[in-house]
């Protein structure tokens, strides 16, 4: 991080002017290792931050101007706003991420009197489903939380403001879990968060002999405006319609002798098929991280499998090509589980593999993926990392 720290002091300088007195922090990605699309349906989900994410170069400015550049995007050039000129849904660039939050720090009342100029470099690759925007969310968070002594807003208040500016700043639905697992993280340690009461505990991944590889389908998935909200639409109406016969609050709350039970009262079967998923997937959760608690790396894998079939058939969140990367997963040895990670309709699959078969996999998935789609599909070996940090 220290490399990449002073490099991006030294672009600031050339950017901006000079780096006199700026500050650098991180915020991480995530991966969720299962659990999805249960956030907003009031159920379980087991994501861990990553130790790629989101880079920030911030000085305080004596006016109100708020100045944005990202590495990432040189062409955008440096975008010019004020901190009285905020607002919603009207900016789809990369900077309604900042701004969003900053418009939600100020709408809670909290004191930002002054602007800023900010220099922004996301490590995570775009569209790969691994939140780079819950990242840019939470690291925009620790920075006016440290710039402005804002001490009382917590790490889980970050994550709050985080998911209500992509809401109701950027017109995406999403529940709490990226911005939760990015506020949150803890190295070495996945989260498993209750979204109903946002009660969680930190669990230690141990796989003994196998690492967690996360592969890029290189389809981006571009949540905003997509299936994403009509899915979190097709459950509200499925829980509408049983709470008729059935006394419960979300999905969440339902286990899955009591949703075969009512089932029948889901008039559409598409609302039907996404309410299953809801259900089956949360209780699967539930069970896997008992069996991983346990030592048990086999049973947590081969609940990978039948989420990634459950998110296929019954939620229709993943896509033709992130189902050959799964499918290939599952034919190699030593590979315990793997399924689509994120959002879906595009991204990553995260997969379990044994030490030794590393390679194996890299190269067989790799070839099945390009003979099959055309397509050249990325792998990394993921490392779980902290929540956000000052450098
Ligand atoms: C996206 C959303 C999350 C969650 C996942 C699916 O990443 O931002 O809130 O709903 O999809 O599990």
């Amino acid at each position: 991080m220290e490399d990449i720290k002073q490099k991006l002091i030294t672009d600031f300088g050339e950017i901006f002017g000079d780096s006199e007195g700026v500050s650098v922090y991180f915020a991480p990605g995530r991966v969720n290792l299962i659990g999805e699309h249960t956030d907003y349906n009031g159920g379980h989900v087991f994501p861990c931050a990553l130790t790629i994410g989101t880079y920030a170069v911030v000085r305080k400015r004596d006016d109100r101007e708020l100045n944005f550049y990202s590495v990432n995007f040189p062409d955008k050039g440096v975008v010019k706003t004020s901190l009285d000129d905020m607002r919603p849904k009207e900016d789809n660039s990369w900077t309604a991420y900042p701004k969003g939050v900053i418009w939600t720090f100020t709408g809670r009342g909290y004191d930002i009197p002054k602007g800023m100029d900010m220099l922004i470099y996301g490590t995570i690759p775009a569209g790969s489903g691994l939140s780079s925007s819950a990242s840019l969310e939470v690291l925009t968070g620790e920075v006016l939380r440290d710039q402005f002594g804002l001490n009382e807003v917590t790490n889980t208040d970050l994550a709050k403001i985080g998911q209500f500016s992509e809401n109701n700043y950027n017109g995406m639905n999403c529940g709490i879990m990226d911005q939760f697992a990015s506020a949150m993280g803890k190295k070495d340690n996945a989260i498993f968060l209750d979204t109903s009461t946002l009660e969680f505990e930190y669990a230690p991944i141990v796989l003994k002999d196998a690492c967690i590889i996360v592969t890029n389908s290189n389809v981006k998935h571009s949540l905003v405006g997509s299936d994403y909200n009509t899915r979190r639409a097709e459950c509200e109406e499925a829980l509408a319609e049983l709470k008729k016969v059935v006394d419960i609050n979300s999905l969440g709350d339902l286990d899955e002798a009591a949703f075969e039970e009512h089932k029948a009262v889901i008039s559409k079967d598409n609302c039907r098929a996404r309410a299953k998923h809801a259900v089956y997937e949360n209780r699967r959760t539930i069970k896997a991280v008992k069996a991983l608690k346990n030592g048990d790396v086999e049973a947590f894998g081969k609940l990978m499998n039948e989420a990634h079939t459950s998110m296929s058939v019954d939620y229709a969140a993943s896509c033709p090509e992130v189902d050959v990367l799964v499918e290939a997963a599952w034919k190699i040895d030593g590979v315990l589980g793997s399924r689509i990670t994120g959002g879906g309709f595009g991204g990553c699959s995260v997969s379990i593999v044994r030490n030794d078969a590393v390679e194996t996999f890299k190269e067989k998935v790799a070839a099945e993926y390009k003979e099959k789609t055309g397509l050249n599909a990325d792998f990394y070996v993921v490392s779980i990392g902290d929540g956000p940090v000052k450098l």
